[in-house]
């Protein structure tokens, strides 16, 4: 792997804590980072490099899920870590900054390949971006790469702009979108599961599929994120991004060559047949809920719109359920039903693949207590796919559901950021959003955006711990099905 200096913005915040400092050192115990690397973090805060190293030391024993106490092991690690202080929008501040990049290239003979990690907030984006550019930290003789995270724009326009700037500096091949969801493990593997299971890739189409599930429950409310959220939503949050990711990776086809663009073109086709929604009739498809106050656990929790920094009279929404449909030949007919929320009686992202009973018709009374076939991924708390078939008990000799189920050990499995670090250092942008898909979900969502504004969408009220508003389980039910 090629030597490489990580140059990370937002030194001092939370994610880099929580998840940046944690991947890359479990990356660094596996060897999977080069021989030679040096990661200099930047920030705002006036803080010198061995204060800086002491908190990315105690980050590792609050976060990483190696549970080692080799203290060295850590010390090590973190001696690779120096730091700049530097006000974003000061351009003058960037030269500081290409000094020291270039001072430890020197000095510790490491290739001219930067990557440049942004964990800032949105508005700094273009900024930083910019400076790069302007300030030949950008101008390499080996690579350079960026990483951002979302949230990209916030509509359609919005995330154009953005996208215009980011690309006076960086190429598309050089931009890497984490979407987190790409980056799990069990999202990994959904074109694994196709490509490795001829039996799986011939059912995977109309013929075979009554509808599929796509849901992202969670227990946590809006936390401190109020000041974000209350202007984002769900639709924002997590549709626009995760969710439609999860589609997409769920109702691709299989390309001729397994690679990045490849993947990439498979999804943007699935984007690209999305029946698309108008603003009037967006009610008939998607439900929107926000959570009131109820019980998680046993303990009772504030309504929605009485939690810290949320506007009281907020119309936000923290739930949503939607119908979607592909129009192309695979998937004509099959609902794609999503579901997310907040406040939620679980937290559980999975995809429920619900079978079609061929039989039915030809043998109408012995089907009739028959269950559908389930295909389950889940992805999260719990890795693992089980199979739900129907079998004949062998001691009453009634007809049963019965579970082939796998699931993965908790302690084994890498994290997402460890898994799209690895990618992006070694250049494969498979599991990273390509701009088209970002683009084309947007377009997706904005009539949603607009319907909700234009309060043309009832917004529900749930209970917190309940699984969402009465309405997205009428959404279902109409179309004589039901959530797993
Ligand atoms: C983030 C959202 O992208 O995903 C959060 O901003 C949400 O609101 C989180 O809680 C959920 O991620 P995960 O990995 O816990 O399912």
């Amino acid at each position: 792997m090629d030597s490489m200096t990580f140059v990370l913005f937002g030194a001092t915040g939370d994610l880099a804590k929580r998840k940046i400092y944690p991947a890359l050192f479990n990356l660094y115990l596996n060897q999977k980072l080069p021989k030679s690397f040096s990661i200099i973090g930047v920030g705002r805060h006036n803080i010198t490099d061995s204060e800086f190293q002491s908190r990315v030391v105690d980050s590792l024993y609050t976060f990483s899920r190696h549970l080692i106490n080799d203290k060295s092991k850590k010390e090590a690690f973190a001696k690779a870590f120096h730091y700049c202080q530097l006000d974003f929008t000061n351009t003058e501040g960037y030269k500081k900054l290409l000094e020291l990049v270039q001072q430890n290239e020197k000095d510790q003979n490491i290739e001219e390949n930067r990557m440049f990690y942004l964990s800032v907030a949105p508005e700094f984006f273009d900024v930083i971006a910019m400076n790069i550019r302007d300030s030949e930290l950008g101008t390499t003789k080996g690579w350079k790469r960026l990483i951002i995270e979302k949230p990209f724009g916030h509509d359609v326009k919005s995330a154009q702009e953005l996208n215009e700037k980011l690309s006076r500096a960086f190429e598309e091949d050089e931009i890497y979108r984490i979407d987190h969801y790409l980056g799990k493990p069990m999202v990994q593997n959904l074109e694994a599961l196709a490509f490795a299971n001829p039996v799986l890739q011939s059912l995977w189409n109309n013929r075979f599929i009554a509808n599929v599930q796509i849901t992202a429950s969670e227990i946590v409310g809006v936390e401190e994120r109020a000041g974000y959220y209350d202007k984002a939503g769900a639709i924002r949050d997590m549709v626009q991004n995760h969710m439609l990711q999860l589609l997409m990776m769920t109702a691709m086809h299989l390309p001729k060559r397994i690679t990045a663009n490849e993947i990439r073109k498979e999804k943007r086709k699935v984007l690209e047949s999305l029946r698309p929604l108008q603003r009037d009739t967006v009610g008939v498809h998607v439900v929107r809920g926000q959570y009131g106050a109820g019980e998680i656990n046993g303990s009772p929790v504030a309504a929605y719109k009485e939690e810290p920094g949320v506007d009281a009279f907020s119309q936000n929404d923290t739930f949503i359920a939607a119908r979607l449909w592909i129009d192309n030949s695979f998937w004509d007919g099959v609902p794609f039903y999503i579901c997310t929320g907040k406040r939620m009686a679980e937290k559980a992202t999975k995809i429920v693949i619900e079978f079609k009973n061929p039989l039915k018709d030809s043998y109408p009374s012995e089907m009739e207590q028959i269950e559908p076939n389930l295909l389950t991924i889940n992805i999260n708390p719990n890795e693992g796919v089980s199979l739900r078939l129907n079998s004949k008990n062998p001691i009453n000799g009634e007809m049963e559901p019965i579970t082939v189920d796998f699931s993965a050990s908790k302690q084994d499995v890498p994290e997402a950021y460890e898994l799209l670090l690895f990618d992006a250092l070694v250049g494969d942008s498979t599991f990273f959003a390509h701009w088209n898909e970002v683009e084309l979900s947007w377009n997706w969502v904005e009539p949603i955006l607009e319907a909700f504004k234009e309060n043309r969408v009832p917004l529900h009220s749930y209970s917190s711990g309940s699984m969402g508003p009465e309405a997205a389980h009428q959404l279902l039910e109409k179309d004589g099905y039901k959530w797993w």
